[in-house]
């Protein structure tokens, strides 16, 4: 192997897990003190992340609303799994499309994964930057959670 082969290969070994890593550091550092680092949400605070949302991933409608969350913010009445919140989350938007997709995918893979579609592919920052630049209203983000129930 040709040194310029190894050391594109070591970048980009580097580069996936600096990514795999910051979802995480995200996550823990903005997200876990409301839903809590294994995202089991707590009662009164915030809805679970943890096994809610790969079934919604799975529809179209559903697939949108989970990233059009961090980037709009959601207020107001929520239920899930039979239990109301009526919390304020702020809208992540200071984060870039990457950081973004980070942490919505680690979400996705660490508390999730059972639920995951056939086929799921990871969030690229792509999605994010057409999200921001045709923000969902708040209002349809609560229709599209309910298409996706
Ligand atoms: C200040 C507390 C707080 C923080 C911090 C927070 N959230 Fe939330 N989150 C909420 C509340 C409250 C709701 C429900 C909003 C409502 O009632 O409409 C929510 C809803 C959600 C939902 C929708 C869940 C569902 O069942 O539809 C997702 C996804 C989500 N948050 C992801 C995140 C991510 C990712 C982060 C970190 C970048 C984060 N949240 C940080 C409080 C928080």
């Amino acid at each position: 192997m040709s040194w310029r082969l190894l050391s594109a290969l070591i970048l980009a070994l580097a580069g996936g897990m600096a990514q795999a890593a910051d979802g995480k550091a995200i996550y823990d550092g903005n997200c876990a003190a409301c839903h809590q680092p294994d995202g089991a949400g707590a009662v009164g605070l915030a809805p679970p992340l943890a096994g809610t949302l790969g079934k919604r991933v799975a529809t179209p409608v559903g697939r949108q609303y989970v990233p059009a969350v961090v980037v709009t913010g959601m207020a107001g009445k929520l239920v899930s799994k039979g239990i109301t919140y009526t919390g304020i989350m702020p809208s992540w938007a200071q984060f870039s499309d990457e950081e973004l997709a980070a942490v919505v995918n680690y979400v996705l893979s660490q508390f999730n994964a059972a639920e995951l579609p056939a086929g799921h592919q990871p969030y690229t920052a792509e999605v994010f930057a057409k999200l921001r630049a045709n923000k969902p209203s708040g209002q349809e983000l609560k229709a599209w959670r309910a298409e996706s129930e």
